[in-house]
């Protein structure tokens, strides 16, 4: 840590910052009870198990065990160190920071450092050019003639780099950057004489930012069709086209608004929907969506429209987007684009209004678009093709978990091409079963069987376990508890992890701080034991619990304890019989401690 932050400004900078809100930033939470609800974004999965409590500003995921606060959850998302997250969150809620912190605010730490920073200057620079200068004009026209307004030029920080060979080099050589850092970068290219260039230009510049609004890549737009017509950075740590999304910073605000995304092909197309009013748009860098973008933005909606191109290759990239979508358990609807149109030239010919009216608006459902995908593929007026045609639709249709939807297409089905329903639904669940999809209720349950297996678990942990478990987290959430406890045992818990917490514990209210488990997580170094702080803090408690209550749960913990010495001392005691050579003895001891280890484990 280059600074050291004074301990009650992290304690304002927390408090300031509802972890809520800020874990909403990453994951679509649904209220449940006293908790939220959504998808791990530590782990891979399907149904909700990663919850977060408002009233701990603690979040814990009952799948893969993390758990922390809004602060160690920042520092897990986005790689932070401390630092990095503490002024990250001091940003979002506008907390003042000390002037040698404020003074670092706007350069970046870590080892992407100048490479970020390189960006930085760059955008602003080539967007500088584009707006003011004699160089930039032919930029800036082009953008005009495409019919980008000045305030979308700015909000996408649109730029133009000069036909120059070394001016990008010179300015930021002269800024102190390495030459090998930014051929890394892919700002400068070399050529074949070795000798090192600017890599972009004569080209309209569209910077490419990361979810966080940084720029990490650009892409070169030439105004002459010339080839690439898009020249884009080399891909490097930093930028990884398959794992993010165009615009995903500034869309991400209306994406969870709306609850709906709307994924396109290129950067033209975003921007002129952001323009016409359609902000929830981000599109993939030239390539295909992969399962990795498919499960990011499931994250945050239940529903993505596609809105590709009309023409063949783009109902193809549709298809196959839908397919990685609907495996990540997105609903997918696509945009009624016509006449082999891009969205960029439909909001051109057509204007703003009939784009949102027309094809978003008038986006079909997934099942409308693969019926008419498909039906080229087949002459419908022979009986062989009409069947295959309906089996293929049908298999489609039994992907969705929605009976009453299911019904609804089956309906439609069978009116059409004349069959029974009762036909269509028995080869829905045949095709169901096979696949193996269970019943609906499951999926109704999602949120809820987190909480009924914790349940299990809690009853298969031996009595004193649990014992340790719950009046630990009564401890966390009452000082008084805690005070009680220290001296009464102490430490002397039975699990090594709840002697490592309590000692935590005490010493966090040795220095008068108030029960607060989001504070006391920061106490905690080791990744593990903070798991195990957040999972005993989501226990359920009474709020006033009684002193007896708590007598009986120190009781169990003594008693256990006490047991497991006396054990020991057995041990001892079977040893020495065994070196006397008194073999009957030595049995006898055995017996009796198997029977004492029975008693210890046994839950009730
Ligand atoms: P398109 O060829 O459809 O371009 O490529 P576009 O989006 O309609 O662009 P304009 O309207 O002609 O300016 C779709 C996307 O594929 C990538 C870009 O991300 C582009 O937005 N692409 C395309 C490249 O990376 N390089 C290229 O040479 C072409
Ligand atoms: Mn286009």
């Amino acid at each position: 840590m280059p600074y050291k932050i004074p301990e009650d400004i992290i304690e304002k900078i927390r408090k300031s910052n509802d972890i809520v809100e800020v874990v909403g930033e990453y994951v679509q939470l649904k209220k449940q009870g006293r908790n939220f609800f959504g998808l791990c974004p530590f782990h891979g999965e399907k149904t909700p198990s990663f919850s977060v409590t408002p009233e701990k500003q603690i979040f814990h995921c009952f799948g893969c065990g993390k758990g922390g606060n809004v602060i160690t959850f920042l520092m897990e998302m986005e790689e932070y160190s401390f630092y990095e997250a503490l002024v990250s969150l001091a940003n979002r809620a506008n907390v003042e920071i000390p002037e040698a912190i404020a003074q670092k605010r706007s350069s970046y730490s870590g080892k992407f450092a100048d490479i970020l920073s390189a960006h930085e200057w760059l955008t602003k620079l080539y967007h500088h050019l584009l707006k003011h200068t004699k160089d930039g004009k032919e930029g800036y026209q082009y953008i005009k003639e495409r019919g980008i307004r000045d305030e979308t030029i700015d909000t996408f920080q649109l730029g133009f780099a000069p036909n120059v060979k070394d001016f990008t080099l010179e300015f930021l050589t002269k800024k102190g950057f390495h030459k090998q850092d930014l051929v890394k970068a892919g700002l400068l290219s070399i050529q074949e004489d070795n000798s090192v260039s600017d890599r972009f230009r004569g080209r309209v510049i569209f910077p490419i930012r990361n979810h966080l609004g940084k720029t990490i890549a650009f892409a070169g737009r030439s105004m002459t069709d010339r080839d690439p017509k898009y020249l884009n950075s080399p891909e490097n740590e930093l930028f990884r086209k398959g794992k993010m999304l165009y615009n995903f910073d500034l869309a991400k605000r209306h994406i969870r608004q709306q609850n709906e995304a709307v994924l396109f092909e290129g950067y033209m197309d975003v921007i002129s929907a952001w323009q016409a009013g359609v902000k929830n748009g981000i599109a993939t860098m030239g390539t295909s969506l992969t399962a990795f973008q498919a499960k990011l933005l499931r994250r945050y909606v239940d529903t993505v429209i596609l809105c590709y191109d009309a023409d063949r290759s783009g109902q193809d990239a549709t298809y196959n987007a839908a397919k990685l979508l609907r495996q990540a358990g997105c609903r997918v609807k696509v945009a009624n684009l016509k006449d082999n149109l891009d969205p960029d030239s439909f909001i051109a010919s057509y204007g703003a209004e009939a784009f949102k009216r027309d094809v978003i608006d008038a986006s079909m459902t997934f099942i409308h678009f693969y019926m008419q995908y498909i039906k080229k593929d087949y002459n419908l007026s022979i009986q062989d093709d009409r069947l295959q045609f309906i089996n293929n639709v049908v298999e489609q249709i039994a992907l969705i978990d929605n009976p009453i939807e299911r019904e609804h297409y089956l309906n439609e089905l069978a009116n059409e091409y004349n069959i029974r329903i009762e036909a269509l639904v028995e080869q829905i669940e045949s095709i169901r079963q096979k696949l193996g999809i269970h019943r609906d209720k499951r999926e109704q349950n999602r949120y809820t069987n987190r909480a009924a297996n914790f349940k299990v678990e809690t009853k298969l942990r031996p009595a004193f376990h649990n014992a340790e478990r719950e009046l630990i987290a009564y401890m966390m959430q009452n000082s008084t508890i805690a005070d009680k406890v220290q001296e009464e045992i102490g430490a002397a818990f039975n699990i090594d992890e709840h002697k490592i917490i309590v000692t935590y514990l005490y010493a966090y209210y040795e220095e008068d701080r108030p029960a607060d488990v989001s504070a006391f997580i920061e106490w905690i170094s080791e990744e593990h034991i903070r798991k195990l702080v957040t999972d005993i803090a989501m226990i359920p408690i009474f709020k006033d619990i009684s002193q007896k209550q708590i007598n009986d749960y120190i009781k169990t913990i003594k008693s256990h304890s006490n047991e497991r010495t006396r054990i020991q001392s057995l041990k001892k005691q079977q040893k020495i019989a065994e070196q006397k050579n008194d073999p009957i003895k030595a049995a006898q001891i055995a017996m009796q401690i198997i029977d004492m280890q029975k008693q210890l484990n046994s839950s009730s």
